[in-house]
């Protein structure tokens, strides 16, 4: 399929919505509606970033105990259902704990297992599941595994990590481009061979073509999810297979890069189709979904990069027996158009197979903030779709409170994959929550030098408490979302059928959510202007982004303010009962 071309449907008519015609509706929908009864169909994930959300301890950062300690808000004043935590294991910590040196045990920088432990006990009293990463392509270069692999060509765990020859005319073995900058080979002088890092070169990949790599890894899972973890959120799942035999990848002449991803500009010179993606690595994620299905009730998050919807598909399994919810990066790097928004979930839902349920997110910890990209009017419109389509939402943490970018000066970073010549920092997007208007707006009774990160400049106006208390905050209106999609059987469950954009002035993303017993009407104003937009029914209002009141009655000729976005209840009369 190719994107939509600057004019449309001619089947529809103007932007003053005379006429709309239903689409969607595919057999997927029947799919949507059945997909079974799994706790995550119906859960609103939230990523919370460790280092980043509550310092429990007073040294500045981030940690377990903090997480623990907002476990209320995170529940019963927020409405979410599942955390995903961050990384926690033993780390250098040069990549947020994504560089991990022991996968059994917790980096003391952020507690114990007796820490783990009790968030566990403490998030299943309140009806919380808790998700946690799993990082199996690479280890820190710290890992004792990589210490005894780089000892010598001959120590048995050689052949844990991928150690390379130089090329027959001496240098490195191929061309692959690292996503923090530079090859991805680095030289070992003691052995005399490169190994393979697909990011810092203190992030050396593991060679899931040796078994014993595979056996161990996978009992790292049995480790935490025996331990009571609800889940699994797979690091870079897309790449724990390469090309076995090290083909050069092919140059882009035209550039590669992704204007959405904060990769470094070096990863964007080629076409990365040797060193990612291998088919084999379907195999490798059906072992790992055997291993999570000993544990009942537990998810398989897989972080994908965007590709198109056909391959993203591959990730449930030929059989089902992949991946549950494959990442929707695409999703994150549409740019913020109705038509191109409609076409690619539409493509989505398309390309999901039999039984397949998607999630979706819009803001992640390795892009800019959803309020910087889109602006804060338009962040709002964004929080209804992430909350009314028909997939589990994922919310990057602070982005219920429509926090944005915090520039963060050189000295006081903490991603490495900055450090690069021309690297690139993800560090804006991950500073601290802000929960109240006291130091350090209470996310750690350090000195302010000793944070983490420092906290965002206006987070005396934009924190958990100071929002909690205006009825027309950005946390407010989340609350309020999220309370409605939990009692909406439509929102939570039901088909979704496309509303058509117009040809003149396409500028309204709209869809209709249906269940047996309910019906939303869901249409976002993509543009600063306001406009008008026909829709299937009337109905009344139960959430708008704008001033407007709740219960208002409106359609099916449908008034939209500027950067307004509505969630219409339509009364069971007047329901469409054939979408
Ligand atoms: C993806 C993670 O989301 C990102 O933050 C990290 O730097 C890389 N994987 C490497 O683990
Ligand atoms: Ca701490």
């Amino acid at each position: 399929m190719q994107p939509p071309g600057p004019t449309t449907d001619p089947a529809t008519e103007d932007s003053r919505g005379q006429r709309w015609r239903m689409i969607g509706g595919s057999a997927n929908n029947a799919q949507l509606a059945d997909a079974g009864a799994a706790w995550w169909h119906d859960a609103v994930i939230y990523e919370c970033h460790l280092p980043s959300f509550r310092d429990g301890n007073g040294d500045g950062i981030g940690d377990l105990d903090g997480l623990v300690a907002s476990l209320d808000y995170l529940g019963s004043t927020l409405g979410i259902d599942a955390i995903w935590t961050g990384p926690f294991y033993r780390s250098p910590l040069l990549d947020q704990g994504f560089d991990v040196s022991d996968y059994t045990d917790v980096e003391p920088t952020f507690g114990t297992l007796d820490t783990f432990d009790r968030l566990i006990c403490e998030a299943h009293a309140r009806g919380l599941r808790i998700i946690i990463d799993y990082i199996p392509n690479h280890t820190s270069d710290q890992h004792p595994w990589f210490v005894e692999s780089r000892s010598s060509l001959m120590n048995p765990k050689r052949h844990w990590y991928v150690w390379r020859d130089p090329a027959p005319g001496g240098g490195v073995p191929n061309n692959w481009m690292s996503e923090a900058g530079g090859s991805v080979w680095e030289w070992d002088d003691q052995t005399g061979q490169y190994y393979l890092h697909s990011h810092l070169k203190e992030q050396p990949d593991l060679n899931w073509r040796t078994a014993d790599v595979r056996t161990t890894m996978l009992d790292v899972l049995r480790f935490w999810l025996g331990r009571g973890a609800d889940g699994i959120r797979i690091d870079v799942a897309h790449m724990l297979m390469k090309d076995p035999g090290f083909r050069d990848n092919p140059s882009a002449p035209e550039g590669n890069d992704n204007m959405f991803d904060l990769q470094h500009p070096d990863f964007g010179i080629q076409l990365h189709i040797h060193d990612r993606r291998h088919p084999d690595t379907h195999e490798v994620l059906a072992q790992i979904r055997a291993v999570v299905d000993e544990y009942p009730g537990t998810v398989t998050i897989a972080e994908i990069e965007a590709m198109p919807w056909e391959d993203w598909a591959r990730y449930y399994g030929s059989a089902m027996d992949g991946m549950h919810l494959p990442f929707p990066f695409r999703l994150l790097e549409t740019p913020w158009r109705a038509d191109l928004l409609r076409f690619e979930l539409e493509a989505l839902y398309e390309s999901m197979p039999d039984g397949g349920w998607p999630t979706i997110a819009l803001g992640n910890h390795d892009r800019v903030r959803l309020a910087t990209r889109l602006g804060a009017a338009q962040a709002r419109v964004a929080a209804v779709m992430l909350l009314t389509l028909a997939a589990t939402p994922c919310l990057l943490y602070g982005d219920e409170l429509g926090l944005i970018e915090q520039a963060v000066p050189i000295a006081r970073q903490r991603d490495y994959f900055a450090r690069a010549t021309g690297g690139v920092t993800r560090d804006p997007t991950r500073t601290p929550m802000p929960w109240n208007g006291g130091p350090n707006a209470g996310f750690s009774t350090a000195g302010e030098s000793d944070l983490w990160l420092p906290v965002a400049h206006n987070a005396d106006d934009v924190n958990v408490d100071v929002q909690l208390t205006n009825p027309a905050s950005f946390l407010s209106m989340y609350r309020d979302l999220l309370r409605l999609r939990t009692a909406s059987s439509a929102l939570r469950r039901g088909k979704i059928a496309f509303l058509p954009g117009t040809s003149s002035r396409d500028s309204v993303l709209a869809y209709l959510r249906t269940s047996p017993i309910d019906q939303k009407i869901v249409a976002l104003n993509l543009v600063d202007a306001p406009t008008a937009v026909r829709v299937p029914s009337a109905g009344t209002v139960a959430i708008s982004t704008t001033a407007r009141g709740a219960g208002e009655t409106v359609g099916p000729v449908l008034r939209l303010a500027a950067n307004e976005a509505v969630v219409i209840d339509v009364p069971k009369e007047l329901r469409h009962e054939d979408h």
